[in-house]
């Protein structure tokens, strides 16, 4: 089968390999699209000594088969999954491997391409609100004002962050954007106080027009962004005591007294729970994966906006060049495994 690898300066090749084959609890997938993320073109960097990867972590496709101890999924069902970071057989590629209980199925009307703008950035999303910020779960959703700054609310990440905390009826949210925000508004609800703040008109402005948005004490954070003076215009901006959760490391920053920040990493919903919990992010994330298939079903989540890059595997390298050059507003990268050449197109 083809699979692509990327290096460290965002080279893609794509390569003949091997078949997967799945371990106890993981399935392989067939895959129909794959998403793309920022940390497809980072990671390769940032782990340069262990050559070029396949990267991919957001499947759509097929069950092909199931390994030992799954149970709910069989050959053919249409699916959606995460792949688990830093291990072989991602999403580029035309198998790839999950764990079973980051997969989930997704309904006749949700296509490939929406539901491979999903699985990262939305578990990103819930593990932020939900597990840093600890705000109230969507089935039991606040009845007081709860102001919620999103950073970013163009972002993938951002974007499903506040469609989430509208599930929890939090409001006002204030969403910091700047190109994408006719995108951002149509997430909010202006009737319930939310709005967007432009960040291209600098971090003075963005604070002072955060804590006017607030029109009151705002305590809580999402950092989409982590970069760019984000997490120093939110610390300058929220009430103490903060909290503030971030996706990317804090780089020389000593918060304020009162401010703590949390940083948020997909890739605990791979971990076992820390020494004396029971359970941790790898249960949150079985169930709020489970959650998101019926959300598609029911109609009350979505997925990102997205672009089909041409091409299939041999459009990765300038989607993913585009997410280093920032050239990405309010869209999600997706290609099309059989559009790859040497791909059957069966
Ligand atoms: N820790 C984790 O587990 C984890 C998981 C997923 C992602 N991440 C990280 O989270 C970040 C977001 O990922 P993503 O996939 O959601 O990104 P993305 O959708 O590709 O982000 C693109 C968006 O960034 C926005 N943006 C750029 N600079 C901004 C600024 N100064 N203020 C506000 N918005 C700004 C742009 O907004 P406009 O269009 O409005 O200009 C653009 O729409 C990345 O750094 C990624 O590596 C971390």
């Amino acid at each position: 089968m083809k699979q692509a690898f990327v290096d460290q300066t965002t080279s893609v090749a794509v390569k003949d390999t091997e078949v997967p084959v799945p371990n106890a609890g993981q399935v392989v997938i067939r895959v129909v699209v794959s998403g793309t993320n920022p940390k497809d073109w980072k990671v390769p960097a940032w782990f340069a000594d262990k050559g070029p990867t396949n990267q991919g972590d957001d499947i759509a496709g097929y069950i092909e088969a199931v390994g030992d101890d799954v149970v709910g999924f069989k050959k053919g069902d249409k699916v959606a999954a995460f792949h688990e970071m830093r291990t072989p057989f991602g999403s580029y590629g035309e198998y790839a491997i999950a764990y079973a209980y980051t997969t989930f199925h997704i309904p006749e009307k949700t296509s490939f391409e929406e539901a491979a703008t999903l699985p990262l950035a939305y578990m990103t999303a819930a593990l932020g609100n939900y597990q840093a910020l600890n705000l109230p779960l969507p089935w039991n959703p606040t009845s007081e004002r709860l102001p919620l700054v999103v950073y970013g609310g163009a972002t993938a990440v951002g974007a499903f962050a506040i469609k989430l905390a509208k599930i929890s009826n939090i409001h006002p949210i204030i969403a910091v954007a700047g190109r994408g925000s006719a995108f951002v508004e149509s997430l909010l609800d202006r009737s319930k106080g939310d709005t967007i703040v432009d960040y291209r008109e600098g971090d003075e402005a963005v604070q002072a027009k955060i804590k006017a948005a607030a029109g009151g004490p705002v305590y809580h954070a999402f950092d989409a962004v982590s970069e760019k003076g984000s997490y120093q215009n939110l610390s300058a901006a929220l009430s103490t005591p903060a909290k503030i959760a971030v996706v990317l490391p804090v780089v020389d920053y000593q918060p304020p007294s009162g401010v703590t920040i949390t940083r948020v990493m997909v890739g605990t919903v791979h971990e076992p729970p820390a020494e004396g919990k029971t359970i941790g992010d790898r249960e949150f994330g079985a169930a709020f994966f489970q959650l998101l298939g019926r959300g598609l079903a029911q109609g009350w989540f979505s997925g990102h906006p997205y672009e089909v890059r041409p091409g299939g595997l041999h459009g990765l390298q300038g989607a993913l060049r585009d997410l280093k050059d920032g050239k990405a507003s309010a869209v999600k990268y997706v290609v099309r495994i059989a559009e790859t050449e040497g791909v059957s197109k069966a």
